[in-house]
């Protein structure tokens, strides 16, 4: 695997061994410090990112290397009219490896023919994060201790939500998943991940509109942000946006082995009552998410320690 831009590009196994991966370098930092020493990241970031970008940035840091980038579109020479194309092809010139977030769909698979060095796709509109699809799992695998037999539901804004469109595909591999998808009817998941993803794999699943009618069965509950950027017109987006507030009154009826994921940043979507919950994950998730970027990028640079 020579770029990371669909999450479906590694198989169950490669997941897995990016996953020891990390739990080697939680229990071993130390034997990581220098591995990759004199290299250089680049971060490429033409949409608003915190976690992401700044998660990159510590993985390569933490692994000894460097790393140069832009935060915003409007500082680099995108505002003048550079293409993609020649932006990472440029950027290939200098750095060894590439972590890029754009709001078009696709642009990070265009990156990769011009680049010359590996490309990770960073989130690429409200297509995909193959990424924080890593952190996703990790965070599942050191909660649930596996991936077989969980009912997972994922709720809010599945239409726009690139992370749930990219977890949804990386789930549905494993034994006996069942999901449930949790959305008013505007933010219902695009209808290629019923067909092409679960209903061509024989994936149970459900549609629902109510949170506290699903939450009894789940063992992964995933909450997403309306995704206002995405919206066409203010109105739908002031209408849609608090649907969905997970409580503590709303937890009454969960399971005590529930983890509650959000890859995060939330709005109103999570009341901070659920942060001290023992079943909220979402800020494990973010620690989790450097660790999976520090094992991805050793793997893209071929490194090994
Ligand atoms: N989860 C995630 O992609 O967060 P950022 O937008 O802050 O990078």
């Amino acid at each position: 695997m020579k770029n990371l831009i669909d999450i479906m590009q590694m198989s169950t196994d490669e997941l897995q061994v990016l996953i020891d991966t990390a739990l080697d370098i939680i229990a071993n930092p130390k034997k990581y410090a220098e591995a990759c020493r004199g290299k250089k990241l680049a971060t490429l970031f033409f949409e608003p990112s915190t976690r992401t970008r700044l998660s990159f940035e510590a993985a390569m840091y933490e692994l000894g290397g460097n790393v140069i980038g832009f935060s915003e579109a409007q500082s680099s020479s995108a505002a003048k009219g550079e293409s993609v194309a020649d932006t990472v092809r440029t950027v290939g010139c200098y750095a060894d490896i590439i972590a890029m977030r754009h709001p078009k769909e696709g642009a990070p698979l265009v990156a990769t023919r011009t680049a010359g060095v590996p490309v990770v796709n960073a989130g690429d509109g409200g297509h995909n994060h193959p990424t924080q699809t890593l952190a996703d799992l990790l965070t599942i695998y050191r909660e649930k201790g596996t991936f077989d037999n969980l009912t997972v539901g994922v709720c809010g804004d599945l239409k726009f939500g690139r992370t749930v469109h990219s977890l949804i595909s990386a789930m549905s591999r494993y034994k006996n998943v069942k999901f449930v998808l949790i959305s008013p009817e505007e933010l219902k998941v695009p209808r290629y991940i019923i067909t092409d993803v679960l209903e061509k794999n024989g994936i149970p699943y459900e549609e629902i509109a109510s949170l506290e009618e699903a939450m009894p069965q789940l063992d992964i509950l995933y909450m997403t942000r309306v995704q206002r950027e995405r919206f066409f017109n203010e109105a739908d987006y002031m209408r849609l946006k608090d649907t969905y507030i997970l409580t503590p009154d709303k937890l009454r009826t969960a399971k005590a082995s529930l983890s509650i994921l959000h890859p995060l940043p939330r709005v109103n979507e999570i009341s901070v009552a659920v942060d001290d919950d023992p079943r909220a994950c979402y800020f494990k998730q973010v620690l989790n998410g450097k660790y999976m970027r520090m094992a991805l990028i050793l793997k893209l640079l071929e490194v090994n320690v």
